[in-house]
Formats: structure tokens, sequence, C-alpha cells
């Protein structure tokens, strides 16, 4: 049985979600985060140590105004309502990305809940926010100063991280767009066909179920 330290997750299909409720993108995004809610609650019950979200790419700030605000709004309102229950679950809140490009009050919001969990043991949850694969690979190799393999992954935002075992993309779309490149080279993709909101635990556990007994060689036989 193969063992599972970590399970990342593209969280696409939102927009479409809302649209196809007859509402808002915006409203899909909201639906977005009660998934994420339910599914970090599910991942501590399934005993994964370290989850990743993609939240927000580099690329996505060339969506209209007005859908980057909400997100934002999205981000800054739960760690200021939320915090003490991240806190009482035990979720250690690591952000992935390039936080120098956000606003102040946020940027100031994501680090304390950063200081706040710190010494969490139950579960590592990573948020990519501003986050970019080919420039987290750039500025770690221009970080690095004794280029070998170890001191390369400690310039990721990844750190000493175990990389990832499993990626989820939901939104039926079958692409990494610019997430976790150099993490994701041995890991088992899944892609569905499901929007995000309707992504649940019934599926997650399906996917560990399904990872758990295939068939990992890293190149041997
Ligand atoms: C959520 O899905 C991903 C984020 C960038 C927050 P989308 O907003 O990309 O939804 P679709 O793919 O347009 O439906
Ligand atoms: C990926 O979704 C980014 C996040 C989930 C944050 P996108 O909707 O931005 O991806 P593309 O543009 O369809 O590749
Ligand atoms: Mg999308």
């Amino acid at each position: 049985m193969n063992k599972l330290n970590h399970v990342a997750f593209i969280m696409d299909g939102n927009g479409r979600w809302g649209k196809k409720k007859n509402k808002s993108r915006n409203y899909g995004h909201l639906k977005g985060v009660e998934t994420v809610k339910k599914i970090v609650k599910s991942s501590i019950k399934l005993k994964i140590p370290i989850v990743s979200f993609y939240v927000f790419s580099s690329e996505n700030w060339k969506r209209p105004q007005k859908e980057i605000s909400f997100l934002f709004r999205l981000i800054d309102n739960y760690f200021s309502k939320e915090i003490k229950s991240v806190i009482q679950q035990g979720i250690k809140v690591n952000i992935l990305g390039d936080l120098s490009k956000l606003g102040k009050k946020i940027n100031s919001s994501l680090k304390n809940s950063m200081k706040l969990t710190k010494n969490n043991k139950k579960i590592i949850v990573n948020l990519a926010i501003n986050y970019g694969s080919k420039n987290e690979i750039l500025r770690a190799f221009k970080k690095t100063k004794n280029l070998n393999l170890k001191n390369f992954e400690k310039n990721l935002y990844t750190q000493n991280m175990a990389n990832p075992d499993i990626l989820i993309r939901t939104g039926g779309h079958q692409r990494l767009s610019n997430f976790m490149l150099w993490q994701l080279a041995y890991a088992e993709l899944f892609f569905l066909k499901k929007l995000w909101p309707d992504f649940n635990s019934n599926d997650l556990k399906k996917i560990t179920k399904k990872y758990k007994s295939s068939k990992r060689n890293f190149g041997a036989v």
C-alpha cells in the first residue's frame, strides 16, 4: 500500500458552476470556499499530512478587476472570520507564492495567519496565492548558492516538504496551468469533469483509495 503524504488540488470550475446556476462567476467562488473547508476537514479525517490548494495563479491577474477584487476579499474574509476555527482544528497554514505584489492588508493578514498557526500539527494546508511555478523555479535558481538538488529544493516555496503524491484537478481540463511543475514530477494525476463546488469528501476518499493500491514505479520495474 502506498503511503500518502501530500494531496494537491487545482480547484477549477467555480466560474462555470456559478453561471450554470444562473448566478455570477463570483457566486461560484463563494461556494468554492465552502468546498475547501469541507475538504480540509475530510483530509484531517483521512490523516493526510499535507494538502495544497491552487487559489490564485500569477496568470489570474488577466481576469476582470471585479472578479480579482472579489477573490481577494474572499481570502481576506476567510482569514479574519475563520482564523479561530483554523487554530482549533490544528491547521498549519502556509502560503506559497509571491506575497510582495499583494496589498498591504492582505499581505499582513496572510503572514499573521502563518505566524498564529505555525506550531499546529494536525495538517499543513498550503495555499498557493499569486503563485506561478515557472517563477518559483527561477527564483529558487537565483537564490541557490551551492547548486545541487537538495539546496535548490530548499529554495522552492514548498521547501523541505514531501512532494504531492496525488494531484486532483476538477473542471474538466487536463492541464497543470503553471502549478507545481517541479513538485509534481512523480505525482499520480486525477482529472475530474466535476466543477470544484461539486467536489466532495467521497470523491477524495475514492481517489485516495485508488492511489493507495496503485503501482508506483519511480523508474524501476
Ligand atoms: C476557480 O475556477 C479557479 C480560480 C482562479 C479561483 P475558475 O474561476 O477558473 O472557474 P472556471 O474555470 O472559469 O469555470
Ligand atoms: C487554474 O485555473 C488556476 C487556479 C485554480 C487558481 P485557471 O482557470 O486559471 O486555469 P486555465 O487558465 O484554464 O488554464
Ligand atoms: Mg478556470
